[in-house]
């Protein structure tokens, strides 16, 4: 049985007057079923951790360095996100992939690194519009799936999400077909790498996700729930999508 989760990625948003937003979504959704995770910056870890302590919403980190310590200059490493009150981390967004030039083998050593740490890793992929527009989507997220998955890979510790990099703040998504499809494909690769292990492991959907989408995507198969960017940054809205995942499961 996979525990639906709902993960509001803040990428670079959010001060500290904003701690007020996470504590109305902890309000706001504090019967819900589902798992709530919110991932803000790096500086907002360690005093949402003391806003939210109690509240069962999860906090994640957005990037993490390889290794556990060292001269990095700029970098976080898990341990330390661990250290703030983080349970999970976002590795290889496609921000990071395009931003950074992040491979596949790097997001690799990255979802180690969090497993090392105690973390549980969401390793983002997804295709561009390009490679939409060639017929290449399955090939590319399935080859980005084995790139990115390290061997301490497990149910437990590991999360995918599906994030076509065109529908990542534009507004569009992929048709239900279109969503339905890859994570179906994605389900069978995961199996094939991981036998057992990968019929565990959740399956999330990312890229536009809104109160008025959230609910027809979430009735998908093998859409376990979704990463949250835009619309994880009202609480209101955030709170509507943790109740139409709760309705669909
Ligand atoms: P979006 O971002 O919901 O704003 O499209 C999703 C993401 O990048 O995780």
């Amino acid at each position: 049985m996979r525990r639906r989760l709902a993960a509001g990625n803040w990428k670079m948003h959010g001060l500290s007057a904003d701690l007020d937003e996470a504590r109305a979504l902890a309000r706001d959704t504090a019967t819900a079923r589902c798992e709530r995770l919110i991932c803000p910056p790096a500086t907002l870890l360690a005093p949402m951790a003391a806003a939210l302590a109690g509240s069962g919403v999860l906090l994640g980190g957005q990037d993490c360095h390889h290794t556990a310590s060292g001269a990095h200059t700029g970098d976080v490493s898990a341990a330390m996100l661990a250290d703030a009150g983080a349970s999970h981390v976002i590795v290889g967004h496609s921000e990071r992939r395009s931003d950074h030039g992040e491979t596949d083998d790097q997001v690799a050593t990255k979802a180690a690194a969090a497993h090392a740490a105690g973390l549980v890793a969401i390793i983002c992929l997804g295709e561009t519009e390009a490679e939409r527009d060639r017929g290449q989507t399955l090939a590319v997220v399935s080859g980005q799936l084995a790139g990115s998955l390290p061997d301490s890979a497990s149910a437990v510790n590991t999360v995918i999400a599906y994030e076509p990099v065109w529908a990542i703040g534009t507004g569009r998504t992929p048709t239900e077909a279109q969503i339905a499809e890859v994570h179906a494909a994605l389900r069978g690769a995961l199996q094939r790498l991981l036998g057992g292990e990968g019929a565990g492991i959740r399956l999330l959907y990312g890229g536009s996700v809104k109160p008025g989408n959230a609910a027809a995507i979430f009735a998908l198969p093998e859409v376990d729930g979704a990463l949250v960017g835009g619309a994880s940054l009202k609480a209101a809205d955030f709170a509507a999508i943790v109740s139409a995942l709760d309705s669909s499961g």
